[in-house]
């Protein structure tokens, strides 16, 4: 076990309208083998941005992305997805409309024809076989985001980049996707960023966290320590909203 994802002093601007934005300001981060490191803040603190210059969607400013110790800045998403892959709030558009899942599947193995490893995939995350058949259009949101899971593994990444993935599923999929989600982080088989605005499902999953304000992280530590113990005012405002909203 050993740092497996590092990113230093990573900035991010984004110019609009005559208005510069600084999406990300000297935001570092380190992330274990076998970890799972939450992101909080509001929305438009960052939390998307990171995720995009840590996956190679876009090129951050300045600052550097390590794998293993070794430099991949400037990689594309293609060269990234080698070892990283994206779960995003809305798996259906993640995956090619046209094709069944079983296609899409294969390819995200890079050639790799393993049909007994989708199978086993398929178990661990409660789907039948028969779905392979369907195209993303056929299926519902918490199929597809299991989908997005295997296709995820099957394409042999270590890391997974979730961005808000239960958002958009009702009470009982997004349980059982977290399940899978705790299941594979008991297995030892999960490193992953977990990006949410909901603290509770933060403080099941993840080890550490890091809070998020204005492009700056403001706080980092263990999980239940920054929750119990804020010792930033922010994190304390955020933790005690989720509090009345009866998420805590
Ligand atoms: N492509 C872009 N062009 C211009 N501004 C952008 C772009 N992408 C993000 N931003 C701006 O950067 C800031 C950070 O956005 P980001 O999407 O990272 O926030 P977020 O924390 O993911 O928010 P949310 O919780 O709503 O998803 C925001 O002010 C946003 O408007
Ligand atoms: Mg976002």
């Amino acid at each position: 076990m050993g740092i497996i994802l590092e990113g230093k002093k990573l900035n991010k601007c984004f110019q609009t309208g005559g208005r510069r934005i600084r999406a990300l300001g000297d935001v570092s981060f380190s992330l274990q083998e076998g970890e799972v490191l939450g992101v909080v803040g509001e929305s438009g603190s960052g939390k998307s941005t990171l995720l995009r210059l840590i996956s190679g969607l876009d090129q951050p400013d300045d600052g550097r992305l390590l794998y293993e110790g070794r430099d991949y800045t400037g990689m594309g998403p293609r060269q990234t997805g080698a070892f990283l892959q994206l779960l995003f709030q809305d798996a259906a558009s993640s995956f090619d409309p046209r094709c069944a899942m079983r296609r899409s599947i294969l390819e995200s193995g890079r050639g790799r024809q393993d049909p007994q490893e989708i199978s086993r995939l398929l178990r661990m995350v409660g789907l039948e076989e028969e779905l392979l058949d369907r195209k993303p259009g056929r299926l519902s949101g918490g199929q597809c985001q299991r989908m997005a899971i295997v296709r995820a593994f099957y394409s042999g990444a270590r890391i997974l980049l979730c961005d808000e993935m239960t958002s958009a599923l009702d009470v009982t999929s997004q349980a059982q996707v977290m399940e899978i989600m705790q299941r594979l982080k008991e297995q030892g088989s999960l490193s992953a960023i977990f990006v949410s605005h909901d603290i509770a499902l933060v403080s099941n999953i993840c080890d550490r966290v890091m809070v998020m304000k204005d492009g700056r992280c403001v706080e980092q530590g263990d999980t239940l320590h920054v929750i119990r113990h804020p010792a930033d005012a922010y994190t304390k405002q955020l933790i005690e909203s989720a509090r009345k909203q009866g998420i805590e």
